[in-house]
Order: C-alpha cells, then structure tokens, then sequence
C-alpha cells in the first residue's frame, strides 16, 4: 500500500493573497464547499484577525464543511491566535496553524529580533495555540533561506511545544528542487522529535519551480502538501493543487504515494476558483487549461485516433473534463439545459437556474451556436454576481467614428435603480464615466483587457478590469455579446470586489504587522 500524501489547501488564504483576489464569504463558501468535494484533507480557509471579513468566513466555513479539517492562520502572538481559535472552535475537526520568520534577513529586518527570542516565542506561542486546539502546526516562515542549524533547533521546540505538523515554506519561491529536498532530508536526520510530526511543503513559483520543488520535498519525507487551485497566490503564484494531484497520480511507477483526492472534481473548482477572482487561466496551464487535452497539429491526431495513449498520459475525464454530449442551440429546453450543466459540472438551484435558463434563451436569440464556454461564462456571470451591491440593470451606448460617444446606464444599489449619461472618449470610457457618476470612487484603472470567448464575430466578449484604490488592487470578469455591455459588468464586478475589499487590511499587512500581545 502507498503511503499518502495530505492536501492542504491554501486558495482561501495564500490564494486570495494575491493582489486583486479578494473573495467575499459567499464565494468563499462556494469555493470550500468544492474543496470538501474534492476531498482536500485540510482547507486553510483564511486568517481570522485580518479582518471582520475574514473572521466570518473562517466561522462559517468552520460550521459548514463536514468533511476537511479547517485550519486558520496565526502570526506568533497571543491575540492572532485566540483570534484564529475563536474562528475555527466550531469546525469538526480545527487546526491552529501559526507561523514565523527564521530566516537571518527576515529575524533582522522585519521582525528586529534575536534568534533566541525568536525561539521563546515559538515555545510561548505553540504551546498557547495547544491549549486551545488538539491540533497545532507550525510553519517557519522563509524556511527556505534559513540557516539549518537554526531551524533544527526551531523544530524540536516547535514539536516540543506541541506541534503535530511542520510545515517549510519557501516563502519567496528561491531554492531550487534539490537543494528543497535536501533540507526535508537533513531536518528527517537531524530533528531529534521529527518522528512525533508530520513534515508538510509549502512553495512559491518565482522561478516557476514550486511543483518541482514540492515533488522534491515529498521524495525527502514530507507527508502534506499546501498547494492553491490554478496555483493562485501572491506574485508569480503557490504550488498549483491540481499539478501535484495528477504527478502522483500519473507517475506512481516512480512516487509511490496517493491522494485521497476525487480528481473528478478538479475542473469546475478550477473553473469556480477563476470565475471568483476574475483571475483567467491561460490556455496552455498543465491540467485545467483550455489546451491541455486539445490536439491539433496532424501527426498527433492521428495518432490520437489510432491510441489515445500516443499523446496522451492521462485523460480528461480523470480530471473531470467530460466531452460533451448536448449540443444546445435556441430550441433547448429547461431540463435539457439543467442536464448540460450537470455535465459541465455545475449544480445550481432552482432560482438560479431559471435565472441563467432566461439568459441563455436571450442569448441563443443573438448568437446561432452556443459553445459550453459560453454557457461557463452564463453561470460565472449569473451564479457568482446574485449577492453583489451593485448590479447591472441596462446600458445604451452609440459607437462609431461620427458622433460624440454618449452612455446612458442603469445600476441596480441595494435594490434602488440608478440611472445616469455621460460621455466619453469612446463607448467604454463613455461608459466607465456614467458608472462613476452613480457611485463616486477614487479607483484607477489598472487593467483593461478583452477576449472572445469563443470564435465568431457573435461571439461573447470577455472582459476583464483591474482596478487600484489605496494599494488594494481587485480583478474582475464581465460577459455579454456586446462588448460595452461586458466592459460595465467587469468594471462594476470590480466595484463591488473593492467594497469588500476596502473592511480588510492589506495583504502585505499580514507578515509585516508588529508582533505584539505575548
Ligand atoms: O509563504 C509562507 O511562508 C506562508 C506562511 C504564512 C506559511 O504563506
Ligand atoms: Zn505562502
């Protein structure tokens, strides 16, 4: 029997981490929910003391997910951990997970402390966090640039103190596979106590290495490993779940070790993850890009026919991407219609479903084919939005070369319509200046960027806006036959991201806030 391998998932905390990924609690709640499908053995679901926010969807995500164990994240000091405790207590199975840095530039420059204080606090703080939770992992934050020696002796107190998991991040994603594995070999040699824990991997992919070096880490003893869908995360992103899910899965001849994952699942959370944040996978993304499984060049179709096995090492329906069955046009039926989105793996209920049923049947009314990617964007657009403050209700706008571009748009705030003109230098600015008029806000546009979601000049246009308010940045997508139409719901998308945005701290704010209360 292979020995198995714990998947902790971070896309609700490492994840919405990265700038422009802010999620409120219904999303995150859809998005745990799929996680618990999945069956990922541990969702972080968020870090309790950044905000109110955040502190009611640890809550309630605690009390709603019957399945993984949630764990919630805590700097080294008193207050954040009772904070993450009072977040989780109500979870099945809790876990306090805290945290700090060890390495010399981070004890020096950000902390401003000596390595022995650093090591009283992890005695202080783990045993703390084990008073309060049967389950305690700790993570040496820059474990990757530590020096060894130290980190030994930050383990044994670490277990000492009551940790069950000891997690190594390379916080800034700088070793390299060999050199990551080797500190899980010589922590397994050396930490007197490491058989009493579990090792866990934690990677960053600035140098595109994270699954590398998380595949490294797992060769060299580590038992979990925190990952994100689409390998969501700050900068260039977290170890992506759904990469080292399938490695071990197709190259068990050479890592003998399994997932308890239903990698069924795996498209829709990828899908439900990029829908959420606004943030597009790119088409060429190993597993769940738009590409992964398409052939196109001729000697490797016919290959494809002759053995799928030719270009293929594992198939799209291991990771859920059923090929479709229902071809949906403008005669389609509600039930017809309910069956495609099972298949494309949405289930949705009866309100929403009437709601994105009249959307399609609008849509097949301008547009002859309809494509599963169009009906993807529906539910994105449907599904995702109906708990937003502000909605779209209508926009008329003229383009061309001849006149003054002029907007006449209606918004929905807390159920009272809104309706303002303005004009611009083109239909979009036009546009964004009418929203403007309606809710005054000081953001800059970051990021404008349009893509047809399928062939065809009927096809739907996809838009996605980045906007900019005090340092915070949100990201969001917007779809419609009409371009000008998708351009005002990406942007309000993002008005109502920033709103939840603005009740919490900036990202950076979590490693650089003082540690006090210990
Ligand atoms: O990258 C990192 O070091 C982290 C820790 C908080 C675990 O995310
Ligand atoms: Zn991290």
């Amino acid at each position: 029997m292979s020995e198995k391998i714990y998947i902790f998932d971070t896309t609700l905390r490492d994840g919405e981490q990265s700038p422009g990924a802010s999620m409120n609690i219904d999303e995150k709640l859809q998005i745990a929910e799929l996680l618990d499908e999945l069956n990922v053995d541990i969702i972080e679901a968020g870090f309790p003391i950044a905000s109110n926010g955040d502190f009611e969807a640890v809550e309630e995500i605690s009390k709603k997910i019957k399945n993984s164990t949630i764990a919630g994240l805590a700097r080294a000091n008193f207050r954040d951990i009772d904070r993450a405790w009072d977040a989780i207590k109500l979870a099945k199975a809790p876990r306090i997970h805290t945290f700090i840095a060890t390495s010399p530039i981070h004890m020096e420059y950000k902390l401003q402390k000596q390595p022995n204080e650093v090591l009283e606090l992890i005695e202080k703080t783990v045993k703390y966090a084990r008073n309060l939770c049967p389950e305690v992992e700790w993570s040496c934050e820059d474990g990757g640039r530590s020096n060894i020696d130290f980190l030994y002796t930050c383990i044994e107190k670490a277990i000492d103190s009551g940790a069950k998991i000891i997690n190594i991040p390379d916080t800034v994603g700088y070793t390299l596979p060999n050199e990551y594995g080797n500190i899980f070999k010589k922590v397994k040699n050396n930490v007197p106590n490491i058989d009493k824990a579990i090792l866990s991997t934690h990677t960053h992919n600035d140098l595109g290495l994270a699954v590398a070096n998380s595949l490294a880490a797992i060769n060299e003893g580590a038992r979990q490993v925190e990952c994100t869908i689409n390998g969501l995360g700050e900068r260039a992103g977290n170890a992506a779940l759904e990469e080292i899910v399938m490695s071990l899965k197709v190259r068990k001849d050479l890592m003998p070790f399994h997932t308890d994952l239903n990698t069924k699942s795996i498209i829709k959370t990828s899908r439900l993850v990029s829908g959420i944040t606004g943030f597009n996978v790119q088409p060429n993304k190993a597993i769940v890009g738009t590409n992964a499984f398409a052939h196109e060049a001729g000697i490797h179709q016919d290959g494809m026919l002759k053995h799928s096995g030719t270009y293929e090492i594992m198939t799209p329906d291991e990771v859920g991407l059923n090929k479709s069955t229902l071809v949906m046009g403008k005669h389609s039926g509600k039930h017809a219609f309910s069956e495609k989105l099972k298949e494309l793996g949405y289930e949705v209920g009866d309100n929403a479903l009437m709601e994105i049923f009249g959307r399609f049947k609008d849509l097949a009314d301008k547009k002859k084919e309809i494509f599963d990617e169009d009906i993807i964007a529906l539910v994105d657009d449907q599904v995702l939005r109906v708990n937003d403050k502000i909605k779209f209700v209508s926009l008329f706008v003229n383009a061309g070369s001849i006149e003054k571009h002029n907007a006449k748009l209606t918004l929905e705030i807390d159920g009272n319509k809104k309706e303002a003109k303005s004009s611009g230098d083109g239909p979009v600015d036009a546009t964004f200046n009418a929203i403007k008029k309606i809710i005054n806000h000081g953001a800059k546009l970051k990021l404008y960027q349009i893509n047809a979601i399928t062939a065809g000049t009927d096809a739907q246009g996809e838009v996605t806006v980045r906007l900019e308010e005090e340092g915070r940045q949100v990201q969001a997508k917007g779809s419609d036959t009409d371009i000008v139409v998708a351009s005002a719901k990406a942007y309000v998308n993002a008005l109502n991201k920033l709103i939840i945005k603005r009740t919490k701290s900036a990202p950076s704010d979590i490693s650089n806030m003082k540690i006090e209360g210990v």
